[in-house]
């Protein structure tokens, strides 16, 4: 039978396993489907559920072997730092928590599947999001002959049908109908859909937030912290060396207590749908805000200009599931060369859920006192501005002379101006 020769050839699937409801029934389902070995496997990135619970679960649901990869540190080191040092916010807004952590995910299932022989892999994500494209796009990237099953996305049972799914065969699922949130969550954001949320006229919830606190239960008194980097990597926290993962862990507690990091945002999803997300992102707002801001100090203001463009560049096509492409790859050398001389230290205020910068210094500043001072000791030739705007409004007083001959004024003519019409114009 030509289904079964189909069958025969899936003899082991690799399954993305988060130890949600959808991956949950999906181990279940795969394995009725295809009558072979499910393979479970969770990347942790940072995600504050309980990742041996949700092995024991796939185990329990009939996963042949369940495996969690702890990518935390890389996922510090190798994709969030890169995204730091591009300041990389998609539409000015997201940290894109989640767009960075499925291609380090896709990079683990990959190496998984190939240690055990597996030549498909399986993810949960639906038909709706980015999530899908992310991790498509990036096994067809490191893995071009893995084969791809997206159960989720081709079963066509809605929520209400997956948990009944579930309840039939006995699969223990950690929600029920009522939890009315999609979070997704890593070390640089959290995310929250759904619920209520799909109102974007809807403010929401305090219940939503996990990481950070509102306005007012966060502390009365302001809190400073103080943040080194080296050439665009974060290194201490108020004068301590600090491993990138611990400062992130570490800032996300300090600015969530005061309130730092939500958003709210009406984002562009790369299938064609507006959708409204809220996120928390205490650490990476902070440190994005601080490494733009040392950078303000450093780069000539040609570089760092220049550099806004490739920034948003870079975001989209990490949004847009392109992590393993060669753009993104030679923008980011770009981005390496530029951080050079991002040495230095810069100093936050947070209160009441803002991080506000109030100093910085560094070796490398371009700062000039004595040429930005209006005080004494000001070494700016003033006498030098008058050529200078010469030349520079040259181009527009010709252009100027040129459109009033072409209107009919004649060039040199003069526009009549009574002394009434001139103070009416006032
Ligand atoms: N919109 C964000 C992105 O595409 C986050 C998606 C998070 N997923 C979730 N189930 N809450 O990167």
């Amino acid at each position: 039978m030509e289904g079964t020769a189909h069958n025969k050839e899936k003899d082991k699937i690799l399954l993305a396993y988060s130890g949600g409801l959808d991956t949950s029934v999906a181990i279940h389902w795969l394995n009725e489907k295809y009558g072979c070995e499910v393979i479970a496997v969770t990347v942790d990135v940072g995600q504050s559920d309980d990742l041996k619970d949700a092995m024991r679960r796939a185990k329990s649901i009939g996963a042949s072997r369940a495996w969690v990869v702890d990518a935390k540190k890389e996922f510090a080191d190798n994709y969030v730092l890169p995204a730091l040092k591009a300041n990389s916010l998609y539409e000015g807004n997201y940290p894109l928590g989640t767009a960075i952590a499925r291609p380090l995910m896709v990079a683990k299932l990959v190496d998984m599947a190939k240690r055990f022989g597996a030549k498909t892999i399986a993810h949960g994500c639906t038909g709706k999001g980015n999530d899908q494209v992310r991790f498509e796009v990036s096994i067809m990237a490191l893995a071009p002959d893995m084969e791809i099953l997206a159960p989720t996305r081709d079963w066509g049972m809605t929520r209400e049908e997956e948990i009944a799914y579930a309840k039939e065969h006995g699969i223990p699922v950690p929600v029920t109908v009522e939890a009315p949130y999609s979070i997704d969550e890593s070390v640089w954001s959290r995310a929250i859909e759904c619920g209520v949320l799909e109102d974007p006229w809807a403010e929401p919830p305090e219940d939503v937030f996990e990481w950070t606190k509102g306005m007012d239960g966060s502390p009365d008194a302001p809190e400073y912290v103080e943040l080194g980097f080296e050439q665009g990597k974060p290194t201490t926290m108020n004068g301590s060396p600090m491993e990138l993962l611990d400062m992130i862990k570490k800032l996300n507690e300090i600015a969530g207590n005061h309130g730092v990091g939500r958003i709210d945002h009406i984002e562009n999803r790369l299938v064609g749908i507006k959708s409204r997300e809220v996120y928390e992102a205490p650490a990476a707002m902070v440190l994005i805000k601080a490494h733009q801001d040392l950078e303000s100090l450093v780069m000539t203001k040609d570089l760092l200009h220049y550099k806004k463009i490739v920034e948003q560049h870079y975001a989209d096509l990490i949004y847009n599931g392109l992590w393993f492409s060669p753009l993104k790859e030679a923008l980011e050398a770009f981005v390496e060369k530029t951080q050079e001389g991002v040495t230095g230290t810069v100093r936050l205020k947070l209160f009441k859920g803002s991080a506000v910068v109030v100093g910085r210094e560094s070796p490398y500043s371009l700062y000039n006192t004595a040429l930005s001072t209006y005080a004494k000791g000001d070494e700016f030739d003033h006498s030098a501005a008058k050529g200078f705007i010469y030349v520079w409004g040259l181009p527009l007083k010709v252009g100027s002379i040129v459109k009033a001959g072409a209107n009919g004024n004649g060039a040199g003519s003069e526009v009549a101006v009574t002394e009434e019409s001139a103070s009416a114009g006032k």
